[in-house]
């Protein structure tokens, strides 16, 4: 079968690194790469590359004619912290995305979707801990909102119209490749950086604020491993729960100390906290580990390790 497979969105956290993984394994011509922005380097040389906007169905509809794209992954996004200061763009970039390409595969003009949604569809009336699969969901933020939208949508499409469309709610997600932007959970990155760099953190979010994360490389994982899976497998349509780890800023700090002992933190809680405490603490993932055989790989001291590792060059001088 002749895969080919645009990432929209490549630019960004999750769709530099995906771009790689799936470049890796597929090929670099059979993967096209596309974004509002140009990307990193690595990016930009291991294949095609094309500036694209989400929100323009007749563009997305034209790269994915001319490459003779079967697969999307639609990584482009308004993140939660962000999203809070512009509602309305927010609402349309993430709403509008996502129709143009679930249309697109209604169209048949592609095979299959794949979609990220993300601990943000629950709310402060959600259990917090090992939030199950199927639970209250109050979402009260505008990403939140518009993720369990989406996730109906997906569903919608899928019985409807027999849309291919897989997803899963990602944690918040950590790499040394690329920066995060504009996320509740990007503290958890920009402390690694900061410790190297100044040996000292401010924290925007409390002590004791436990959120589900997760490392980058298991993220991509999961995210090709739900996109390879037999469609008979996938059982749940909206959006999968996937875990990793739990930790709040106090354990990656300690984590952070057992290699830089002279490491401080302080904590200025912002408008970011609010958002963080409306969201679960852990997630049971038990679905994805039944259905597709999900299982995660790298623990906090374990990504301690290999963050502070891969960022120090770029901070010693
Ligand atoms: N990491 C995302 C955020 O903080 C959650 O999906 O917005």
């Amino acid at each position: 079968m002749k895969k080919r497979i645009l990432i929209i969105g490549a630019s960004g956290q999750i769709g530099t690194e995906l771009t790689a993984a799936l470049r890796k394994k597929y090929g670099g011509h059979k993967v096209i790469a596309s974004d509002i922005n140009e990307g990193s380097d690595e990016l930009m040389e291991s294949g095609p590359f094309e500036v694209l906007d989400a929100m323009d169905y007749e563009a997305v509809q034209d790269v994915i004619i001319t490459y003779e794209i079967t697969e999307v992954y639609l990584m482009a996004a308004m993140l939660s912290a962000t999203a809070e200061k512009f509602p309305m763009k927010a609402w349309n970039l993430n709403m509008t995305s996502l129709f143009n390409v679930l249309n697109l595969a209604r169209e048949n003009k592609i095979d299959k979707i794949f979609w990220p949604s993300s601990i943000a569809v629950f709310g402060p009336t959600t259990p917090k801990e090992m939030t199950p699969q199927h639970t209250v969901m109050e979402p009260s933020t505008v990403y939140g909102i518009s993720k369990q939208t989406g996730e109906r949508w997906c569903e919608y499409y899928h019985k409807r119209y027999g849309v291919d469309v897989r997803s899963i709610r990602y944690p918040g997600l950590i790499s040394y490749k690329t920066l995060p932007g504009g996320g509740t959970t990007d503290y958890a990155v920009d402390i690694y950086h900061k410790a190297l760099k100044h040996k000292k953190y401010i924290c925007f979010l409390d002590e004791d604020t436990t959120l589900p994360m997760m490392f980058m490389d298991d993220a991509i994982k999961a995210t090709i491993g739900i996109m390879e899976a037999d469609a008979a497998l996938i059982k749940i349509r909206n959006a999968y729960n996937l875990s990793g780890m739990s930790f709040n800023p106090k354990e990656v700090a300690a984590s952070i100390q057992k290699h830089i002992p002279e490491f401080t933190i302080e904590y200025e809680p912002d408008f970011r906290q609010d958002i963080a405490d409306s969201w679960p603490q852990s997630i049971d993932d038990s679905d994805a580990r039944k259905d597709w055989g999900w299982k995660h790989h790298v623990s906090l001291d374990e990504m301690t390790e290999i963050m502070l590792e891969n960022l120090r060059d770029t901070y010693s001088s």
